[in-house]
């Protein structure tokens, strides 16, 4: 603690150095008024011992001054016998304490113990007021920030409504034309080579609408899914499920992109598994989410799908022997939109909301959803689910 004594008789001074320095107080002294406020704007004194008068710059003016530079240092006030009129006068002013002359050094040892000792409390009340304050301003900014995050999903998802109708129609008639002009396209014979390339582009270029009107509606449902399931608004069935028919209906949808791929497939589907409550539809989109992330991250090698039980539960896994995932992301992956790759130059095709997709439903179907990988060594998802009957 370091104590600030301003006295211009030397012998006090001296006396009050010895004494205070003797029971563990850092001592620093000023002979005058002009003196001591120089050294308590360049110091941080946990009190000040205060003279109330001193030649030149007596004790109230220096007083003064201290409480203005800082009003939180306190102030013991060291007057001559009697004058306690003006000792009055300096506590009005936010001393702390007087003492009489000569000084009682246990009086003043136990008056600047308890003075540092309030200042100190009210610094933590000060700090704490201040967190409290703080607290209920963050607080406060939390709850802007849910609500405007229920706005913008309120607005992704009607927007999205608005934009599926007319999408629908456009696949539709996309598609009448691809056929429609299949047709036509096998009944004539172009006379010109130039003709029949422009034939061929057109084709082309059909399949393109039809193809990126399909990704535009897949990133629609998912938008529309993600936000329901968010705001809890998505109906949930309650059917009695068979997990094994579940995941071969779903590998039968992905059997030809497996094979476009290369890529070799197999299940390994434990006998009994016992059947779950939930939403058959949305457990397909799980699987379906992991499947289709397995053949877009996975050059060569295998898929492979595995269901068990264990411990009451269903265990699903999908594995890959794909580029893997590094361990830092196996959590963020199951945020919205967080994708693995930089957004210019590698950044994977999608949106970055099958994952999430994915943890929602499970966790309304009361399951998690996790990830084994490492980058170069392929990955494996795995859902738990409870079974419906005890195993
Ligand atoms: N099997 C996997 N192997 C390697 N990385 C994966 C695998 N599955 C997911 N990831 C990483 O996790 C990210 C998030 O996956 P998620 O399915 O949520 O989004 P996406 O596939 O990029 O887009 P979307 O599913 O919306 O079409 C992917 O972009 C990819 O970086
Ligand atoms: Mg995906």
């Amino acid at each position: 603690m370091h104590v600030l004594v301003v006295d211009d008789d030397e012998m006090v001074r001296c006396v009050l150095n010895e004494k205070l320095s003797g029971i563990g107080y850092e001592v620093t002294d000023a002979c005058d008024g002009q003196s001591a406020l120089e050294l308590f704007r360049g110091t941080v004194f946990d009190a000040v011992l205060l003279d109330l008068k001193m030649p030149g710059m007596d004790g109230i003016t220096t007083l003064r001054e201290m409480r203005r530079h800082d009003p939180d240092v306190p102030v013991i006030m060291v007057t001559a016998f009697g004058d306690v009129a003006t000792a009055v006068e300096a506590i009005k002013l936010g001393a702390y304490d007087f003492t009489e002359k000569p000084p009682q050094l246990s009086r003043i040892m136990m008056t600047l113990k308890r003075a540092i000792e309030k200042a100190a409390l009210e610094r933590e009340v000060r700090n704490l007021a201040k967190t409290a304050e703080e607290s209920a301003a963050l607080k406060a900014a939390c709850e802007k920030l849910k609500e405007l995050d229920k706005m913008k999903t309120a607005f992704l998802s009607s927007i999205s409504h608005e934009l599926r109708t007319p999408l629908t129609s456009i696949i539709g008639y996309a598609e009448i034309a691809r056929q429609k002009y299949c047709k036509l396209l096998s009944s004539i014979t172009p006379n010109d080579q130039n003709m029949s390339q422009v034939l061929g582009q057109i084709d082309a270029s059909l399949d393109i609408l039809v193809s990126e009107g399909h990704c535009l509606a897949d990133l629609i449902d998912n938008v529309l899914e993600l936000t329901a399931l968010e705001a809890g608004t998505a109906d949930m069935c309650s059917d009695d499920i068979c997990l094994e028919s579940v995941i071969h209906g779903v590998a039968a949808e992905f059997t030809e992109q497996f094979t476009s791929r290369g890529l070799d497939f197999s299940w390994e589907i434990e006998a009994d598994l016992p059947s779950v409550v939930g939403d058959s539809r949305r457990l397909s989109r799980v699987m379906r989410h992991l499947f289709s992330n397995a053949v877009k991250f996975t050059e060569q090698g295998r898929v492979s799908c595995s269901a068990r039980k264990a411990q009451g539960r269903l265990l699903v896994s999908v594995s890959d022997t794909g580029k893997g995932i590094p361990g830092a992301l196996h959590r963020a992956i199951f945020d919205k939109f967080s994708q693995i790759g930089e957004t210019l130059t590698d950044k994977p095709k999608g949106t970055g909301l099958g994952l999430p997709i994915c943890r929602l439903i499970v966790e309304r179907h009361g399951g998690n959803i996790w990830v084994e990988s490492e980058p170069g060594k392929g990955s494996t998802f795995t859902f738990s689910l409870p079974a419906r009957r005890d195993i």
